[in-house]
């Protein structure tokens, strides 16, 4: 692989071992994928934050790396296993906390911006158009691929890490102009709305493609509802581009072949995954995380009801001081709502603190809490939930 003087200098330890490992482990990576070359990126988003998933293995190379290291580019990490200040409200084992917090502050020893979303979009780090990146959370990668129109592949953990400390990734894969063209069609022809229906609309997309790009006619969503479109797209398939008539920004050659969905296979989908309840141990919202319109859009429908379920709306920290500064934290909080920040219940200890039950209006939550937490999970609309659940 060609690399330019200063990534032969990294590679040659001049800024460290740390640094030279970090870009050893991306040209082992473009050799891989056959990459010509590295290309610059302007900002990196890092997962592999919860404690619950890295274990002590985890967080002893966070700290190791921490000493020598430091992020090139601007950083955000991927939400973390608990709200980063208020994980005893919540019941977070003191154990699991103490880890985490060491991971945390590793990972800002390196100077990673010390807030941890999968919404780094809605927190001050916005793309360009075109803008090479190397992001790791399925969600945000799509996002920034498809609504944003930046380049990124789907970055693991070390890999982005690599790149927030080199200011590198190799250029291969959606960093290629050639890879970005769409390569089915899909006509929706029928109507949907929130976030709901944009979860069920991706699950019947995903039963009939996995990994080809698709470019969507007759999709029209708000960003919140692209948000939750684009994060179940990729977790019941491994999309992390996708293009949407008069919705995305790239220019690109509209595919012949196409596939139709229409209210039947939303209706089917619909049979498959929505399931009646009465009773949760909790109600959990912000896949991604939610938006200051979300949190808002919530409240409306409550009209002064209250929650008899507990319900954890997940948010970046920046979302939630706007909320708090208009009043709105505590006013949800006596409708038994917590705004958490920095965290993500998929990869909270929810098994150890005894949930059982949950629902959710995003298809992604839907999606991995079952296999990650045991927890039975139901999915339903943000005004069916209120229904329900709100008196
Ligand atoms: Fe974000 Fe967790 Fe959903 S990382 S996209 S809230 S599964």
């Amino acid at each position: 692989m060609y690399l330019t003087r200063e990534e032969e200098k990294m590679l040659d330890g001049e800024y460290g071992e740390t640094v030279r490992r970090f870009m050893e482990l991306l040209v082992k990576l473009g050799d891989i994928y056959g990459a010509e070359r590295m290309v610059e990126v302007g900002s990196a988003q890092i997962a592999g934050i919860s404690y619950k998933n890295i274990g002590d293995p985890g967080l002893e190379f966070l700290e190791e790396v921490s000493r020598e290291a430091r992020v090139r580019v601007p950083a955000f990490m991927n939400p973390a296993g608990m709200d980063l200040s208020r994980w005893k409200e919540i019941g977070i084992p003191e154990e699991f906390a103490e880890k985490q917090m060491r991971v945390v502050r590793a990972l800002t020893r390196m100077g990673v911006f010390p807030a941890a979303t999968c919404t780094p979009y809605l927190s001050g780090l916005l793309p360009r158009f075109g803008e090479h990146i190397a992001w790791a959370e399925s969600s945000a990668v799509i996002y920034a691929n498809s609504i944003l129109g930046a380049r990124t592949n789907r970055e693991g953990g070390p890999s982005a890490l690599a790149a927030a400390v080199t200011g590198r990734t190799p250029y291969y894969g959606l960093h290629l102009e050639e890879n970005r063209q769409p390569q089915v069609r899909i006509d929706v022809e029928a109507k949907v709305k929130g976030e709901y229906g944009f979860s069920v609309l991706a699950y019947a997309v995903t039963k009939q493609i996995k990994k080809e790009i698709p470019y969507f006619r007759g999709v029209r969503g708000s960003p919140d509802e692209m948000k939750t479109f684009g994060a179940t797209l990729a977790a019941y398939g491994a999309l992390a581009l996708y293009h949407a008539e008069g919705v995305t920004p790239e220019q690109v050659k509209v595919p012949r072949e196409g596939i139709e969905i229409g209210e039947k296979e939303l209706r089917e989908a619909e049979e498959e995954i929505r399931e009646e309840y009465s009773d949760v141990d909790l109600v959990v919202l912000g896949c991604p995380h939610f938006s200051v319109a979300q949190v808002k859009r919530l409240l409306d429908l409550l009209n002064g009801r209250s929650f008899r379920a507990p319900v954890w709306v997940f948010l970046s920290y920046g979302v939630r001081s706007i909320l708090e500064r208009e009043g709105l934290v505590r006013e949800l909080e006596e409708r038994n709502v917590k705004l958490l920040s920095d965290m993500c219940a998929v990869v909270a200890p929810l098994d150890v603190m005894g949930i059982k039950s949950a629902v959710t209006n995003s298809g992604k939550m839907y999606r991995y809490l079952p296999a990650t937490n045991g927890v039975k999970t139901y999915l339903d609309s943000l005004e069916n939930i209120v229904e329900v659940l709100a008196e």
